[in-house]
């Protein structure tokens, strides 16, 4: 039988580290606050007045997982790119990349369901390689953040929590009656708290989607959150799914050897880590260095405990799980 196995990370990190401290500078905040709230003490925003979009640093992650993967671009057919962040509003940034790659065919689809983007990728190229329309498949998760922000104290309470970033996985379809690979997936979307976390701008459904006055006067092209609400959902969905991706693989919290929470906020996971009654170093946490870094986060995440040899050695479990903005969730457990 088919599955679908991980063969190659890579990430992208861009270089311009940026403190809380340094936020301290240009917006009204403290190490304190951000800390207490969120865990994050510092993310990395690409270089002022670049130009670096989310597939660049997308391009960046994904050589990296090729060349660990040992792929050459004419190997991947098929790139599935996820962003909250793309790179123009379009063609996609999956077709960016592409282009980048040097290739001239191979299909790309973009996937918009932010934090839980990843999940929604991985899932998506498991049925394509089952399925057989796809063998080798490049999934990249990329956000340029930072050129987006509202960077005064207006913006403050969302401008502090991200930071830009890419992940990238190489997976394969292998034939081999091991259970192994991608065991099982649930995904989940409610558009009904769309407006709990968005960006409105550019709209097509207004009757101008860039408002002329936008620049001056308009904050609906920055980012708007229901801090309250994105976090009272995030504590109660992410043991949910939690509950319900173990069920379906007939599996319990003893059988898995490292959890991957998307890294929104260090309270969140700690809130999840009670609930679940989880000990602390089986879920793996990196937001203190790079903010939430959305659809970047868990394959990041991923590379960083690989290079660590914290998972990876055969027969380790391991569960991604992932609440964010659509609102979208969901929870996958992958075998190696
Ligand atoms: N620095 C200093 N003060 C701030 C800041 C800041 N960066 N941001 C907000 N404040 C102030 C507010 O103005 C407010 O002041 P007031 O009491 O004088 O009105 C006070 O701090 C409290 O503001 P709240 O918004 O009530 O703060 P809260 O305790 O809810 O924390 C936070 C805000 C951290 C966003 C919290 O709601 C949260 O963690 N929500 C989850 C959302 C999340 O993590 N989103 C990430 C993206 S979504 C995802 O990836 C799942």
């Amino acid at each position: 039988m088919k599955k679908t196995i991980i063969k190659g990370t890579g990430k992208a990190i861009p270089s311009q580290l940026v403190t809380n401290e340094d936020l301290t500078e240009i917006m009204d905040t403290t190490d304190e606050w951000i800390q207490k709230r969120t865990g994050i003490k510092q993310r990395y925003w690409i270089p002022k007045g670049e130009e670096i979009g989310a597939s660049d640093l997308g391009l960046e992650a994904s050589l990296k997982a090729m060349k660990e993967a040992k792929w050459e671009p004419k190997d991947i057919d098929f790139i599935i790119f996820a962003t909250l962040s793309p790179d123009i509003f379009f063609p996609g940034s999956g077709c960016l990349l592409q282009h980048k790659l040097g290739l001239t065919s191979t299909p790309a689809l973009d996937i918009r369901q932010q934090c839980t983007g990843f999940l929604y990728s991985l899932a998506t190229a498991d049925s394509y390689i089952k399925s057989g329309l796809a063998k080798k498949i490049l999934i990249v998760g990329a956000e340029v953040h930072s050129t987006g922000l509202d960077k005064t104290t207006k913006g403050r309470d969302i401008t502090v929590l991200f930071g830009d970033g890419a992940g990238a996985v190489c997976v394969e379809g292998v034939e081999t009656n091991e259970d192994i690979g991608v065991i099982t997936s649930v995904l989940h979307a409610d558009g009904s708290g769309a407006d709990a976390l968005m960006v409105e701008l550019p709209a097509s459904r207004l009757p101008q989607r860039l408002p002329l006055d936008m620049l001056k006067n308009d904050a609906r092209h920055f980012p708007s959150m229901n801090g309250q609400k994105v976090f009272k959902m995030a504590v109660k969905k992410l043991p949910q799914v939690t509950k319900e991706t173990l069920k379906k693989a007939g599996l319990t919290l003893d059988d898995i050897d490292m959890i991957f929470p998307h890294q929104a906020n260090l309270r969140i996971n700690e809130f999840y880590r009670e609930i679940m009654k989880i000990d602390k170093n089986k879920i793996f946490n990196n937001i203190q260095k790079y903010g939430n870094t959305t659809a970047a986060s868990i394959p990041i995440a991923l590379n960083e405990a690989l290079k660590q040899n914290l998972v990876g050695k055969k027969g380790d479990t391991v569960l991604f799980v992932a609440f964010g903005a659509g609102l979208t969730w969901g929870g996958i457990i992958y075998r190696f």
